[in-house]
């Protein structure tokens, strides 16, 4: 880890997850988007564009950081959990390798959730609108808080983003909500410019988030500062509760 910043009650660190979250402390709800190889959908004809333009894409399958395997995280970010709910977002082709891997760790198979994006990325084998989320517990049961909600959920994706794979903050909200309450502490392993921490402080949760670019890192801080200050005055009673221990940088 080379930094960590404390702001309100989220606690943010610069660096590879794999180094950081043996020392982290007992969380009490997981959300990570996880870094995995993109696929375009065939890209021969040179003519998509966005983040599959010839511009900003190789056909490497990578456009984020992803030399990480769901095997490596999975027992991680289950120490971390003895009890509680997991959100593991993924697209369509890994979906089964992030089930399996989150059973081998020891988490139990609750559902799979869709979100369907608005948008579609253009591909040969239809056009692909939504993704996954592996929904998993640890522990005992545990019902989410709006028995409710239905497993696909429509939220409009976010265009022109700063991270090539952005998430919104009101999706993020919504599983937060449901599997936590005020003053719980929610994880993100790999936030990017954490829109998990926005939402997570934005409901008065605590939040500690983990991302390896520098760049992500430093949007990461300000978003999050950003939510803190605004959510100050709604979450005056939590001045009370203790701070969230911090890991110093090696
Ligand atoms: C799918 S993106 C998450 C995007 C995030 N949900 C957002 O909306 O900004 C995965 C992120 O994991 C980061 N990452 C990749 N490997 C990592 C590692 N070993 N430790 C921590 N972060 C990592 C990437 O840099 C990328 O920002």
């Amino acid at each position: 880890m080379s930094r960590v910043e404390t702001i309100g009650n989220a606690v943010l660190y610069l660096g590879d997850m794999r180094d950081i979250v043996p020392d982290l402390p007992i969380i009490d709800m997981i959300f990570m988007d996880l870094p995995y190889k993109l696929t375009s959908g065939g890209n021969s004809t040179g003519q998509m564009g966005g983040k599959f333009s010839k511009e900003s894409y190789n056909g490497s399958g990578k456009i984020i950081n992803c030399d990480i395997q769901f095997s490596e995280i999975m027992p991680l970010v289950a120490r971390i959990l003895p009890e509680g709910h997991a959100y593991f977002m993924v697209n369509n082709r890994y979906v089964s390798h992030c089930q399996n891997e989150a059973e081998k760790a020891g988490f139990h198979f609750h559902n799979l959730l869709v979100w369907d994006k608005g948008t579609g990325t253009p591909n040969r084998w239809y056009m692909k609108n939504c993704e996954f989320t592996v929904f998993v517990k640890k522990g005992g049961e545990k019902y989410i808080n709006d028995c409710g909600s239905r497993q696909l959920i429509k939220c409009p994706n976010i265009l022109n983003s700063f991270h090539k794979t952005e998430k919104p903050v009101a999706l993020i909200k919504h599983y937060i909500r449901n599997s936590t309450h005020q003053g719980q502490v929610v994880f993100d392993g790999c936030m990017g410019v954490a829109p998990a921490g926005t939402a997570a402080i934005n409901l008065g949760r605590k939040f500690i988030g983990i991302e390896l670019v520098e760049k992500n890192f430093d949007e990461a801080c300000r978003r999050v500062e950003k939510a803190y200050l605004e959510s100050q005055d709604m979450f005056e009673g939590f001045s009370h509760l203790p701070p969230l221990p911090v890991t110093p940088p090696r």
